[in-house]
């Protein structure tokens, strides 16, 4: 617990690094920088509560710290990046216990850029009220302060090995509990949580997911009372942050005794995430690495007699999205999304094999992407009939009908490239076939 207390603290080394890769990116010419931390969003209601507060990843980054209402600033003419914060108040030390706070009062944000009219200003992280920000420029410069953002320094992989090895306990956890004669959904998420909490998590990095029998089909499920049944899988999507800092892992657990309709799906869906996690390499183009683990998805399922015909062209047609209907991964780290997106000039698909790709970007030495193939049998996509006809020629309905009743598989690792050998970095959450067997 020292340790992860130790790691809140954002040396001043770190910072001015980063400070100064930003200004690099930004390549300002003359404009003025402003990054808002955004404030807490208060409960409706009038319950004198806020919703958990997170600042904008990218004022995080350049602070150091999570200050509600707390303003970067930065003029690349002085070269000073200033730190405004707002001022400790007699309500935030009756009520929070809170009598200090980091940076330069807030105050002095108005002087600084009074002494600056007429420059353009670039707004980015949260807006606030009171600054004309030139939105041309703000949309121009965004993509750089991100793709300096992406890969990560030192001190943050520290804080991210940290909630992956929190993570991992909470996975420990879920395997002991998955193993009780009568469990919930909602039980297994309680003590996964938990348990993360307990190994130095601060909180948990988003939306706990936990899917049983049909339910591990639902990509972004939300836990309920089912009881998990003999013979099923349990399909889990979790991770807790440290700092802000997150990790995001899936595996998916059987309880019981396996059936070969289990061991054949698992084992399709292993091997493409083996070859996925291995070829995160510096200048891996992401899209290309998406496309490419989808034919490996295509070859099981053809392998499973539930497609036919050439992988490549099931993957052109998209006829293998029809079981894996999202992107391979993305970005990880101040957020469950990290700094993820596409490079300036490349758009979104529409294809619906592509349209839920999060990124498409060059990989690069220093970044951590999470990796996470899985094919599922959604009951009321797969009904479709518009469906059903398009790929009539390519998909044995017949087939599809004997996997409906098991759900799906996702297998998700968080992965730092580096100039060699790609880092898994919750490679100690188990995932081989039999360690994943809860009797
Ligand atoms: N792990 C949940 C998501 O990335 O959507």
């Amino acid at each position: 617990m020292r340790l992860v207390q130790s790691l809140m603290h954002t040396p001043a080394e770190a910072i001015d690094a980063r400070r100064t890769r930003a200004a690099e990116a930004l390549a300002m010419d003359g404009a003025i920088l402003l990054v808002g931390a955004g404030s807490p969003i208060p409960v409706p209601g009038g319950m004198d509560q806020v919703h958990a507060f997170a600042p904008h990843p990218h004022y995080q980054w350049l602070a150091g710290h999570r200050s509600p209402g707390g303003v970067i600033a930065y003029d690349p003419t002085d070269g000073v990046w200033h730190d405004f914060v707002p001022p400790v108040t007699t309500d935030d030390a009756v009520w929070e216990g809170r009598t200090t706070s980091f940076g330069e009062p807030l105050d002095g944000l108005t002087p600084w850029l009074e002494s600056r009219r007429g420059k353009a200003i670039a707004a980015l992280g949260v807006p606030f009220d009171g600054v004309t920000a030139d939105t041309d420029l703000s949309s121009l410069l965004e993509p750089r302060l991100l793709a300096a953002r992406r890969p990560k320094d030192e001190h943050e992989l520290e804080i991210m090995q940290q909630a992956c090895h929190a993570t991992r306990h909470g996975f420990d956890a879920a395997r002991r509990v998955i193993a009780r004669q009568t469990i919930t959904e909602r039980a297994i998420e309680i003590e996964l949580n938990a348990a993360c909490l307990r190994a130095g998590g601060h909180g948990i990095g988003y939306h706990t997911i936990v899917g049983a029998g049909t339910n591990a089909a639902i990509l972004h499920f939300s836990a309920g009372d089912r009881v998990v049944e003999d013979g099923s899988f349990v399909l889990i999507d979790a991770g807790c942050h440290i700092n802000g800092y997150t990790a995001d892992v899936s595996r998916t657990f059987i309880k019981g005794t396996p059936t070969q309709q289990h061991r054949d799906l698992y084992a399709v869906v292993l091997e493409a995430e083996q070859f996925s996690l291995e070829r995160c390499t510096p200048g891996q183009e992401f899209r290309e690495l998406h496309l490419e683990t989808a034919v490996k998805l295509a070859e099981g399922l053809v392998h499973l007699g539930i497609l036919k015909g050439n992988p490549a062209g099931l993957v052109e047609r998209d006829a293998h999205a029809n079981f894996f209907p999202h992107g391979l991964g993305h970005l990880v780290g101040l957020g469950v999304r990290d700094a993820s997106g596409y490079v300036p000039g490349r758009e979104r698909s529409d294809r619906f094999g592509l349209a839920f790709l999060r990124m498409d970007l060059p990989l690069e030495a220093g970044m951590v992407t999470t990796v996470e193939p899985g094919l599922y049998f959604i009951g009321p996509l797969l009904a479709q009939p518009d469906r059903r006809e398009r790929f009539a020629d390519c998909t044995n309905w017949d087939e599809v009908e004997r996997w409906l009743h098991i759900g799906g598989v996702r297998i998700e690792d968080n992965v730092l490239v580096t100039e060699s050998t790609p880092e898994n970095l919750t490679a100690d959450i188990d995932k081989s076939f039999d360690r994943m067997i809860v009797a």
